[in-house]
C-alpha cells in the first residue's frame, strides 16, 4: 500500500517508517512526505532516502481552508492510499478527516484515552503515573480520540524527568508506528462503521 506521511518537524517517526518500509516483506511503501513547515528536518531526512518530500507551508496561503485544500491535493497527487500523521501539528477539518476516514492514522505520545493534547510527558509525571507510553489510532473529527490500533507502555522511573521519559517513549514509538501501519496495510485492522477498530475476522 502507498503511504503519504505528514510532518511538521524533526521526523524521527517518519525515519522509523522509512526504515521499516525498506524491508522486503513490509506491506507499505512511503511514496511522499509533506510538511506544513518549510524548515522541517524530516523533509531532508526523506530526501536522503530519495523519497519525494515537499513543504506546503501554511504561510503561503491566506486561510486555513486554502492551506488544507493544498495539502489534500498534494496527498492525492501522490496516489497514496493511507495517510500517516507523524508529528503533524495542525488540527484537520471535518471534511479532511471524512475524506480519509479509516485510512488515516496518527501517533500520540500517551496511553490514550489518557492525556490527549500537548505536553503529555509532563502531565503523566505530574499525575503520578507509573506507566506511560504511546498510541497509534485512527484519526476522527475529535483530536487524539479515534479508535486505537496499537499501544506501547513504558515504565515511569523514579526521578524521571519529562525529557528522559519522552526519550523512552519515543524509542517505543519508533517500533510501534511501523507495527501499527503494517496491521492497517495488511488489512488486519480496520475502522468499522460504529467507530471501533477491530481485527479483520473478529467482528
Ligand atoms: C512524537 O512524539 C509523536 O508522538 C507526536 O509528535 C512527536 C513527533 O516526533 N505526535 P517526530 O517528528 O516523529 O520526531
Amino acid at each position: 500500500r502507498k503511504v503519504a506521511v505528514l510532518i511538521s518537524g524533526r521526523g524521527s517517526n517518519l525515519g522509523a517508517l522509512i526504515a521499516a518500509a525498506m524491508k522486503p516483506d513490509y506491506p507499505a511503501q512511503i511514496v511522499a512526505v509533506i510538511s506544513d513547515k518549510a524548515d522541517a528536518a524530516g523533509l531532508e531526512r526523506a530526501k536522503g532516502f530519495d523519497i519525494p518530500a515537499r513543504a506546503v507551508a501554511r504561510k503561503d496561503y491566506d486561510s486555513r481552508e486554502a492551506h488544507e485544500a493544498a495539502v489534500l491535493e498534494a496527498i492525492e497527487e501522490t496516489g497514496a492510499e493511507i495517510v500517516c500523521l507523524a508529528g503533524y501539528m495542525r488540527i484537520l477539518s471535518e471534511d479532511f478527516v471524512r475524506r480519509w476516514k479509516g485510512r488515516m492514522i496518527n501517533i500520540h505520545p500517551s496511553l490514550l484515552p489518557s492525556f490527549p493534547g500537548l505536553d503529555t510527558h509532563h502531565r503523566a509525571l505530574a499525575a503520578g503515573c507509573r506507566v506511560h507510553g504511546a498510541s497509534v489510532h485512527f484519526v476522527t473529527e475529535v483530536m487524539d480520540d479515534g479508535p486505537i490500533i496499537a499501544q506501547a507502555a513504558v515504565p515511569v522511573l523514579n526521578k524521571d524527568t519529562a525529557e528522559a521519559l519522552a526519550e523512552r517513549v519515543l524509542k517505543a514509538e519508533h517500533k510501534l508506528y511501523p507495527a501499527a501501519l503494517a496491521l492497517l496495510a495488511r488489512g488486519d485492522v480496520r475502522m468499522s462503521g460504529d467507530g471501533m477498530s477491530s481485527a479483520s475476522g473478529a467482528g
